[in-house]
């Protein structure tokens, strides 16, 4: 069974991604606490694929980063990668967008989120880019979730992400649509590892 590093140091992310990756045979392991990762790159593809060779060629193993975000139209894509820094919580950061969205009438925004797999050398063996589309509401609507989920509206669903049960969320969400596209070459990169 092969060990692959997750480039966080955050437990609830590891926890999320061993769901997302439970048909696999691997072993997923927190990158080390003192292996600093800086998300310097300019979109999330860069970042994820920054993450995942940092911590590959630090810990000689393969490696897994994911990079997400909210990307607003109107806003020129912003927060984008500064989301998880667009305030200093998720209320600031949610007032903030829609502070500046002000009446604007385009509405449409997207969650993205990128994953890449490094192997043990840092070159970057898969990658892939999830999407969901949606709109900002102009106040919250729904309590589950978490940082922009309120405000995110999915039109096909007829409801905010914060108004998705987990499940909902898991299939419909940038990250779940995300793993679903890498899950197959996953699965068969799994024989070489
Ligand atoms: P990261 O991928 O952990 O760097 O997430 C970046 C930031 O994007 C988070 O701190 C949230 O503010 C935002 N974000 C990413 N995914 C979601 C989501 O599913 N719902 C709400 N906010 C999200």
């Amino acid at each position: 069974m092969a060990t692959v590093v997750v480039a966080t140091g955050n437990p609830g992310k590891l926890t999320e991604l061993k769901d997302y990756l439970q048909t696999l045979d691997w072993t997923l392991a927190l990158k080390p606490q003192d292996l600093e990762v800086e998300e310097t790159g300019k979109t999330f593809i860069e970042n994820a694929r920054m993450k995942a060779s940092e911590v590959a060629i630090a810990t000689q193993n393969w490696a897994i980063a994911d990079d997400s975000g909210l990307s607003v139209m109107a806003l020129g894509g912003a927060p984008g990668v500064y989301s998880a820094r667009y305030g200093h919580s998720d209320a600031d950061r949610i007032n903030r967008v829609l502070r500046e969205l002000g009446d604007e009438p385009d509405r449409r925004a997207e969650f993205v989120c990128a994953i890449a797999l490094a192997r043990p050398d840092g070159t970057i063996a898969l990658e892939t880019e999830g999407r969901c589309p949606g709109a900002i509401l102009t106040a919250g609507q729904g309590v589950g979730g978490f940082g922009y989920d309120p405000i995110f509206y999915v039109r096909s669903q007829g409801k905010t992400f914060a108004e998705m049960t987990p499940t909902e969320k898991e299939k419909y969400s940038h990250r779940g649509i995300a793993f679903e596209q890498l899950l197959p070459a996953l699965k068969q990169l799994e024989m070489d590892i």
